[in-house]
């Protein structure tokens, strides 16, 4: 049973959040552990399609890794913590159902990164996210160096890692680190929404299409275009691609698997 993290379901969509807000949410190896077995619960259930990471109380999604618990670690133990972190966001990362992040507060260091981890960043005007690593003598160690600049383009990711500095959520969407801003109090019922969106669709087909992407991301232009032609192809082995087709003809909905 997880002391750090509570998962709840509406629908085909689970509700994960971190629940240590004395602390700001912040991660340590518990919190990071813990997490990574719910993501992969979640992982290996058909029935959930979309899930939703948020952070406990009013202040913060997570504040970043546990300062208090790094601030004495040797180099080994820090590239050992470096690890249990990498391995947390690339389980989300690689995540089948599609993940949305629904940034309540600070989304600071580790907690940016988790954020990043995630499909899609919808965050609350009282949102604040940044890379303050430096001012710690540090360099972010959950991923954050390779996943900004895949999001916000390199100028912009250096800017956020050298100035240190919490960026606010309209900033945020500008530059392309979160995709959407909504009042505080419409957060969670906003991502519930988005989730149903996405559940009426071809669950198979979304997963197909984000591996694409995310595959892609790592190739050359070429060889990722020729993945998609393979990928594309592979989606006709599927119920789905009959179903959605056969119903488009019919003009009657598509009842997916
Ligand atoms: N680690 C451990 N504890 C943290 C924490 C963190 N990252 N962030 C906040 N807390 C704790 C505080 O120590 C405090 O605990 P106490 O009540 O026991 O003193 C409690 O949470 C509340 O925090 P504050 O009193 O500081 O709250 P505030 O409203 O004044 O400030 C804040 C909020 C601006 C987010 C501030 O807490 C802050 O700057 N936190 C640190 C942010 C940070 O530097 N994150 C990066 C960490 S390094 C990292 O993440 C590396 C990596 O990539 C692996």
């Amino acid at each position: 049973m997880a002391e750090y993290i509570r998962c709840e379901e509406r629908g085909a969509a689970a509700i994960v959040t971190l629940e240590r807000p004395k602390a700001l949410n912040a991660l340590n190896v518990q919190v990071l552990s813990e997490l990574y077995e719910v993501m992969d619960g979640l992982n290996s259930r058909p029935e959930v399609k979309v899930v939703i990471l948020t952070g406990a109380g009013e202040k913060a999604f997570a504040a970043g890794a546990d300062i208090a618990s790094m601030s004495q670690m040797t180099p080994g133990e820090a590239a050992e913590f470096s690890r249990t972190g990498h391995r947390t966001m690339d389980r989300i990362a690689s995540m089948r159902p599609v993940t949305i992040a629904a940034v309540n507060g600070y989304a600071l260091g580790g907690g940016c990164e988790l954020a990043m981890a995630c499909d899609i960043r919808i965050a609350s005007t009282r949102a604040k996210m940044g890379i303050p690593e430096v001012t710690l003598g540090v360099i972010p160690g959950f991923g954050g160096t390779q996943r900004l600049p895949r999001l916000v383009g390199l100028g912009k990711a250096v800017e956020l890692l050298a100035t240190g500095r919490p960026y606010k959520a309209e900033e945020c969407r500008e530059m392309g680190l979160v995709n959407q801003v909504v009042a505080p109090e419409e957060l969670l019922e906003r991502c519930l929404e988005l989730a149903e969106a996405i559940s009426r669709n071809s669950t198979g087909a979304i997963s197909y299409g984000k591996q694409c992407m995310s595959t892609g991301l790592e190739l050359d232009l070429a060889r990722a275009l020729d993945f998609e032609q393979r990928v594309f192809a592979l989606t006709f082995t599927e119920h789905d691609q009959r179903e959605g087709m056969e119903a488009f003809l019919q003009k009657r909905p598509a009842s997916f698997r």
